[in-house]
């Protein structure tokens, strides 16, 4: 019976929400690493096809708005992704205690690199070449900059 499957389902989803803890601080640290590792990955397949497209190695012209868009708003998760200090918790991770040491600018280098993902992004709206190579330029140099300080 449909409106009974449905109605379990929506009963399932909204049990499973009140599961969900209150606080991102609340995050099994296995979890918080997955979660973080996903940003990242989503983050690493748009650059990776962004640069594919405008190098002309593959023929999807009318997806590098998409990439560029894609890319700027998953820049705004990093910060939040990072948030949970998982340092000591014994998980396998690529990321540095760094991050959250006193002093770190983790954060600085991730407003840096959402601002130069925004830029891109408004650079291909434009249609502007000369600024769509210098956009470019500057993230690569953001992805670099965070993982030679922070990233094993
Ligand atoms: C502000 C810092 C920062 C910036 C900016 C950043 N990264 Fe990362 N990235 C990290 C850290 C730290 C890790 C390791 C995460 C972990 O293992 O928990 C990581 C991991 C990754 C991974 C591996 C994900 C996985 O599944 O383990 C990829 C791919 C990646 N980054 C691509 C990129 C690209 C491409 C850019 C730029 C467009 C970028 N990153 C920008 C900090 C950053």
């Amino acid at each position: 019976m449909k409106i009974f499957a449905r109605a379990t389902v929506a009963g399932g989803l909204l049990a499973a929400a009140f599961l969900v803890p209150a606080h991102a601080q609340d995050a099994k640290p296995e979890d918080a690493v997955k979660y973080r590792e996903g940003v990242m990955s989503v983050i690493g397949g748009h650059t990776g096809n962004f640069f594919s497209i405008l190098q002309g190695k593959v023929p999807h012209k009318d997806a590098l708005a998409y990439n560029a868009d894609a890319l700027a708003a998953a820049s705004k998760q990093v910060k939040a992704a990072f948030a949970q200090n998982t340092s000591g918790s014994g998980v396998k991770t690529e990321a540095k205690d760094a991050i959250w040491a006193a002093g770190s600018d983790f954060s600085k280098q991730a407003d840096d690199f959402e601002k130069a993902a925004v830029a891109l992004a408004s650079a291909v709206q434009a249609g502007d070449q000369a600024a769509i190579g210098a956009a470019a330029k500057g993230v690569g140099a953001s992805c670099k900059g965070c993982h030679d300080k922070f990233k094993d």
